[in-house]
């Protein structure tokens, strides 16, 4: 078993390379992957840092490269770079530009491929199907090149997609990391957790990034964290907030809209709803299952207290809920 995660790690690394050579030595590369990097405003220097490649559009250019390089089709099968239907052998990424997804210690664990003309029919990022190095929801893209400045900063960005984290780089930004798309998941978190206690989330300006970044507040708060949020313009994404602004901007616009959870869910709450009592009942008690996933006291008794003055609701009333709460979800 550990011989063949070994052979895993070297054909992907092996196609690290080759994606990163077509995308800059040959013609097909340059005008097409390199270009749209370039659109995307990307430079060289952050292309080459996230070793970012193109993988040719043609059927099996990759895996006839690698086979006559001698690696195995059986690795190049488990691991999802090539598909084998009836004999026939194709690359799973054709035509695509490349992401590859490294893991804490920056082996190649993975890929994310995505398509050029968004006009196709096609899903706009392919990614590695799971194998025994490549386990999407153990893994958060960008960690390696974050985890310096998370510890530095103490203070992780957690966003959803590559292109977030890359803008992010070059905007100066360097402590972040993407979901890749998935739902937040326990051991992504923990993975943040050995770095610092905090974690803010940067979801896109859409409702598809409202209900992620709900989801995963939960899940931060169990493993004692603290967590805030900051959403973006309608339509925003932080890879196009920070392609238009720039280092001291991007920072102040953090700043100044990050909110912990309890000022985020209570913002929701006036935007919906503001003479609604039904619906204040029900942010409130959302507010309170929140709470009720902290484990330490100290810090539960401290966010019933700003609970309170948000939503003008008496503590009393608050505790007592909360120690419903805990017995059943409300
Ligand atoms: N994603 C995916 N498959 C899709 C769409 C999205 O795996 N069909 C994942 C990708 O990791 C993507 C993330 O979800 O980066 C966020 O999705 P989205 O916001 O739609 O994409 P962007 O990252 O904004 O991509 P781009 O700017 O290139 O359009
Ligand atoms: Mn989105
Ligand atoms: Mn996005
Ligand atoms: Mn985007
Ligand atoms: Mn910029």
């Amino acid at each position: 078993k550990a011989n063949e995660r070994e052979s895993l790690y070297l054909v992907s690394e092996y196609a690290q390379q080759y994606f990163q050579e077509t995308l800059w030595d040959s013609e097909q590369g340059k005008a097409i992957g390199l270009s749209y990097f370039k659109e995307r405003g990307f430079t060289e220097e952050t292309i080459k840092k996230f070793k970012l490649g193109y993988s040719p559009d043609q059927w099996d250019a990759f895996t006839n490269a690698a086979t006559e390089k001698g690696y195995q089709l059986e690795y190049l099968e488990k691991s999802g770079l090539t598909i084998v239907k009836e004999n026939k052998q194709f690359d799973r990424f054709k035509g695509r530009v490349m992401f590859p997804i490294h893991s804490m210690s920056g082996r190649v664990l993975g890929f994310g491929g995505r398509i050029l003309a968004t006009d196709k029919k096609a899903a706009k990022y392919l990614n590695s199907p799971e194998s025994d190095i490549y386990h999407k929801s153990k893994i958060l893209y960008g960690i390696f090149h974050a985890k310096q400045a998370v510890s530095k900063e103490d203070n992780c960005y957690l966003v959803e997609g590559y292109t977030d984290v890359i803008q992010f780089h070059q905007a100066g930004i360097e402590n972040v990391v993407a979901s890749s798309g998935t739902a937040l998941t326990p051991e992504q978190i923990r993975l943040i957790n050995r770095l610092t206690k905090n974690i803010t989330v940067l979801f896109d300006g859409d409702a598809a990034g409202l209900r992620a970044s709900l989801r995963g507040v939960d899940l931060i708060l169990e493993q004692g964290m603290n967590v805030k949020v900051c959403t973006f313009p309608e339509g925003e994404d932080p890879d196009s907030f920070a392609a238009k602004n720039d280092y001291e901007d991007i920072v102040l616009y953090l700043q100044e809209n990050s909110k912990d959870f309890i000022q985020f869910k209570a913002s929701l709450l006036v935007e919906e709803s503001k003479n609604d009592p039904v619906k204040k009942a029900g942010t409130i008690r959302d507010i309170v299952n929140s709470i009720a996933k902290i484990p330490d006291r100290i810090q539960q008794e401290i966010y019933v207290q700003e609970c309170s003055r948000i939503m003008d609701i008496s503590e009393d009333v608050l505790f007592n809920t909360l120690a419903q709460s805990g017995k059943k979800e409300l």
